[in-house]
C-alpha cells in the first residue's frame, strides 16, 4: 500500500513542474507570469516566448500528465492490481490538480488543459483525436484558446460516452471536463464582455 501511496504522490508532484514557468525564467528570462494572460500555460507561453517556447510548455505540460497515468499504473500494479483503470485514472487527475495547483507555486498553477491533453491521449486516444480536431476548428475560427479548450473539455466525456468506454472512464472525462471549465471561470467571464485575449503575441521588450 506504501508504495501505491507513494507513486500516486509522485503524480501530484510530477504535475506540480511549474514548465512554463521554468521555461520562461531559464530560457527567455521572462515571467511568463506577469504578461497577457498571467497563466503559466502553453497558450500563455505562446504569447511571451513565442512559438518554440509555447511548443516547449505544451509539450512538456502533456508529458506531465500522461506521466501521472503511468505513475498510477505503478501504483496499480503495485498495491491493486484488480484495480489498475481506477490507479490509471487517479494517478492522471493527481497530475492535473498538481499542474493547477503546484506545490512549487504555492498551489496557484495552470487551467488543466495542456496536462489533460497527455492524461487524454494515455487513457483514450480516438477520443483525444476527436476533441483536439474540434479544439483546432474552434481555435482556428475564433483565435480564443480558451473557447477551443472549453469546448473540447465539454465534447470530452460525450465522445467517449458515444466510444462505450467504460463508466470509470466517462466519470474520469465528466470530472475533468469540469475541472477544467470551472479553471476557465475568469476566460468565460472576459469571453462574455468581449475582452478575452487572443491567442496573437504579445509585442514588447
Ligand atoms: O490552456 C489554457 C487556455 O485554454 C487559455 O489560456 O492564457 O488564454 O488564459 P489563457
Amino acid at each position: 500500500m506504501t508504495a501505491g501511496l507513494f507513486w500516486l504522490a509522485l503524480a501530484y508532484v510530477a504535475g506540480s513542474f511549474p514548465s512554463g514557468l521554468v521555461i520562461g525564467k531559464s530560457l527567455y528570462h521572462k515571467d511568463i507570469r506577469q504578461y497577457g494572460s498571467h497563466n503559466t500555460g502553453a497558450t500563455n507561453a505562446y504569447r511571451v516566448l513565442g512559438k518554440t517556447g509555447g511548443l516547449c510548455v505544451l509539450a512538456l505540460d502533456a508529458c506531465k500528465g500522461a506521466l501521472g497515468v503511468y505513475l498510477g499504473e505503478l501504483a496499480g500494479l503495485s498495491w491493486l492490481p484488480q484495480q489498475l483503470e481506477l490507479c490509471m485514472i487517479a494517478g492522471g487527475l493527481l497530475a492535473i490538480l498538481g499542474h493547477s495547483c503546484s506545490v512549487f507555486m504555492k498551489f496557484k498553477g495552470g487551467k488543466g488543459v495542456a496536462t489533460g491533453l497527455g492524461v487524454l491521449l494515455y487513457l483514450a486516444p480516438r477520443e483525444t483525436l476527436i476533441v483536439f480536431v474540434v479544439w483546432c476548428i474552434v481555435v482556428g475560427l475564433t483565435r480564443y484558446v480558451s473557447l477551443g479548450s472549453i469546448i473540447a473539455a465539454a465534447l470530452v466525456p460525450f465522445v467517449m460516452y458515444a466510444f462505450h468506454e467504460p463508466f470509470e472512464i466517462v466519470a474520469f472525462g465528466a470530472l475533468a471536463a469540469l475541472f477544467v471549465i470551472v479553471r476557465h471561470r475568469t476566460n468565460i467571464i472576459r469571453l462574455v464582455h468581449g475582452n478575452e485575449l487572443k491567442v496573437e503575441r504579445i509585442k514588447k521588450k
